[in-house]
């Protein structure tokens, strides 16, 4: 199961980056110019918070499955100090679970906002938070 979870956790990464590359340009594109918040933006806002949930729930299996997590919580002491078994141990971890709820908050209220330009704005902002985090914690570029 691991390396199945592995290879499913590590080709998902590209179709996130893409995905939310497009919602970007989208947001931003749909804020500035002030266009209008069509059924594709919906459909952009929900396949790409969705994709970054599947991403959290594979990501939290393979934690629980992971050899390298098993060794950072096995030897906490000394596996702090390493910096690849920190990594996934927690920095990954942590800061991928701060990234998606980030999107996660900023999908939901885009949904809420009145205006188009409010839904526009609101994703870019929250969006590019989100993405910035997930950028700077990827591992294996
Ligand atoms: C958008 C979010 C995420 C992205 C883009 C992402 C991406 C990646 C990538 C590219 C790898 C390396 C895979 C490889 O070695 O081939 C990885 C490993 C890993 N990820 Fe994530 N990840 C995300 C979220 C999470 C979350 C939320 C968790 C756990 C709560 C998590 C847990 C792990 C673990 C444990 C590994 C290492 C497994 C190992 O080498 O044994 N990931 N992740």
């Amino acid at each position: 199961m691991y390396p199945i979870l592995l290879i499913l956790h590590s080709s998902l990464r590209w179709l996130i980056l893409f995905s939310f590359l497009y919602a970007l340009i989208r947001a931003y594109y749909g804020w500035l110019a002030n266009q209008k918040f069509n059924k594709l933006d919906s459909k952009v806002l929900l396949i790409t918070s969705s994709l970054a949930h599947l991403q959290l729930v594979i990501g939290i299996v393979l934690y629980f499955v992971s050899p390298v997590v098993s060794y950072f919580l096995h030897n906490f002491k000394t596996a702090v100090h390493q910096e690849q078994f920190r990594f996934f141990g927690m920095e990954h971890a942590l800061m991928m679970l701060i990234a998606i709820t980030i999107i996660t908050i900023g999908s939901v209220i885009a949904k809420r906002k009145a205006t188009d330009k409010g839904k526009f704005r609101t994703i870019a902002i929250w969006y590019s938070l989100g993405i910035i985090l997930i950028v700077a914690f990827m591992p294996n570029w």
